[in-house]
Order: structure tokens, then C-alpha cells, then sequence
């Protein structure tokens, strides 16, 4: 497996695969890799002739008060799981790389959607996403790109993004992936305390308490979410930023729940944010 820092590296080796004829799938990552990251390479792997994951921790999407500085790197360990899993290529650029001096473009989805749910709280994050992921995209050219469910508002935003820039790539979403009891894996845990971390497990049973809410017959997006709420708050450390029910491709609320909409929480254990969500079906 091959390490590129330089945009002209990667996109020599993307364009002799592409003389060969091979497909290209790209797995965007800020590192710290885990088993969720590992699904989105095995996804890439099994469905794309090459793989190429990149490694950025994207400063244009931390807001000034936010975990830029104490995000976790973990570079070397990433590549072994990125090297056991069977990517070809890993594309770590600098800042410098990315954002050169006078860097002076950016990409906004100017829908409300970005004002939602996380977008609330992180004011200009999903510019930020789309900025840099844009760039990837314009970089690596990949014919599919995978992305984690978890994430649904920044897989949403995306795929809007594709859609109205014409990007030239499939987006692939691929599930969350969960610990034993339920929590969504994410760079972040390694942030919580025991005590915050056993805590966390209450976000997991309060989707299970939608789940059975919705197919017991309730369609009120407010009682739902109000039931949610009520059971991680039995949880004294949790602090909920948001608990909603929204449609699935608006990401605007929902009073009535159908098919396809998103439940979706964000919630923080001491400093650590944690996010989640699922998709409803009936
Ligand atoms: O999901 C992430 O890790 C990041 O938001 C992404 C898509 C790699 C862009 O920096």
C-alpha cells in the first residue's frame, strides 16, 4: 500500500488505473480509524478494482471551539487497518496540500437542510465538509465514494452536493456500525470517561423505543421524540442537544412519521457529542 501527499502523486496513479481500465473507490476519513471505517474499505475493496482512503483532518469543518487540536491522529495504526483490509492507496495531504496560501473557494449547499439538526449547533461544518470532500472528489476522481450512515446529515448534504454540482460519482452509503451494547462506533468515544461511556448506552435503547413506538401504530414525530428524550434523560449525564424526526431527503421536520424519515439525536456525555440516528421503515 502506497502513501501520496502530493495532489500530482495520487492523481498519476488514479489516472494509470484508469488506463488500465480498473474502477476507483475513494473512503474519505479524518483517520483515527475504526471498525466503521474498516466497512466502508471492505465496501470500496469489494465492489471497486482499487481503493484509496483518505486521511485529512479537516480544519474547515471544526467550528473555534471545537476538538481541531485534540482530534485524534493516529497515522501509523491507520494504515496497518487500511493495509490489512486491502486498500491500494492512502492520500494523506498536509493543510498546506489542501488549503495552500490564498485558498480562497468553498462550496455551500444554500438549502435549509444544512440549517438542521447538527447544522444547528455547528454553524458553517457542513461548508466545511463540502469544501473539502468537493476537492477529494475533483482530486481522486473515484467512481464511488463510500460514507458512513451515522452520519446521515453529512451523507444527505453530499449527495445533494453531487446532484446540483454534477460531481461525477456514485455516493455510497453503508451501515453504522455498533459496539456491544448498541453505541454507534465513532473516533469520538475514545473521548468518555467509563462512567460517560457506560452512560452512552441509553442512546441506543432510546432508538430501540422509537422502533417499538413506530410499530406499535404511533405517528406523532413529537411523541416520539419526546419519549426519546425522556428515556436518556433518565441518564443524569446526558445532555440532549437535539432528539428529531425528519424527512430522509429534506432533512426538514416531520410532523406525521412515514417511510424513509430520519430519527435522529445528538446528545453529549461531558464534553464528548455523540450523534446517531435510523431511518424508519414499516
Ligand atoms: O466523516 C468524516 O470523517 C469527514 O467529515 C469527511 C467526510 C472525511 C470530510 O472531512
Amino acid at each position: 500500500m502506497r502513501v501520496a501527499v502530493t495532489v500530482e502523486e495520487i492523481r498519476n496513479q488514479v489516472k494509470e488505473w484508469k488506463r488500465e481500465g480498473l474502477s476507483v473507490g475513494l473512503v474519505p476519513t479524518m483517520g483515527a480509524l475504526h471498525e466503521g471505517h474498516a466497512s466502508l474499505v471492505d465496501a470500496s475493496v469489494k465492489s471497486c478494482d482499487r481503493t484509496v482512503t483518505s486521511i485529512f483532518v479537516n480544519p474547515k469543518q471544526f467550528g473555534k471551539s471545537e476538538d481541531l487540536d485534540s482530534y485524534p491522529r493516529t497515522f501509523d495504526e491507520d494504515c496497518r487497518i487500511l493495509e490489512e483490509r486491502g486498500c491500494d492507496m492512502v492520500f494523506a495531504p498536509t493543510v498546506d496540500v489542501m488549503y495552500p496560501d490564498g485558498f480562497g473557494a468553498e462550496i455551500q449547499i444554500t438549502t435549509d437542510m444544512v440549517n438542521q439538526l447538527c447544522g444547528a449547533s455547528r454553524p458553517g461544518h457542513f461548508k466545511g465538509v463540502c469544501t473539502v470532500v468537493g476537492k477529494l472528489f475533483n482530486i481522486v476522481a473515484p467512481d464511488k465514494a463510500f460514507f458512513g450512515e451515522k452520519d446521515a446529515q453529512q451523507l444527505a448534504v453530499i449527495r445533494k452536493m453531487v446532484k446540483d454540482l454534477n460531481f461525477d460519482v456514485e455516493v455510497v452509503g453503508c451501515p453504522t456500525i455498533r459496539e456491544a451494547d448498541g453505541l454507534a462506533k465513532s473516533s469520538r468515544n475514545v473521548y468518555m470517561n467509563e462512567e460517560e461511556r457506560n452512560a452512552a448506552g441509553i442512546l441506543y435503547q432510546s432508538m430501540l423505543k422509537a422502533q417499538e413506538l413506530i410499530k406499535n401504530g404511533e405517528r406523532s414525530a413529537e411523541t416520539i421524540a419526546e419519549q426519546m428524550k425522556a428515556l436518556i434523560a433518565t441518564e443524569g449525564m446526558a445532555q440532549i442537544d437535539y432528539v428529531r424526526i425528519v424527512d430522509g431527503l429534506t432533512l426538514l421536520p416531520t410532523d406525521e412519521v412515514k417511510a424513509g424519515d430520519l430519527v435522529a439525536l445528538a446528545v453529549c456525555f461531558g464534553n464528548t457529542r455523540l450523534i446517531d440516528n435510523f431511518t424508519v421503515s414499516f
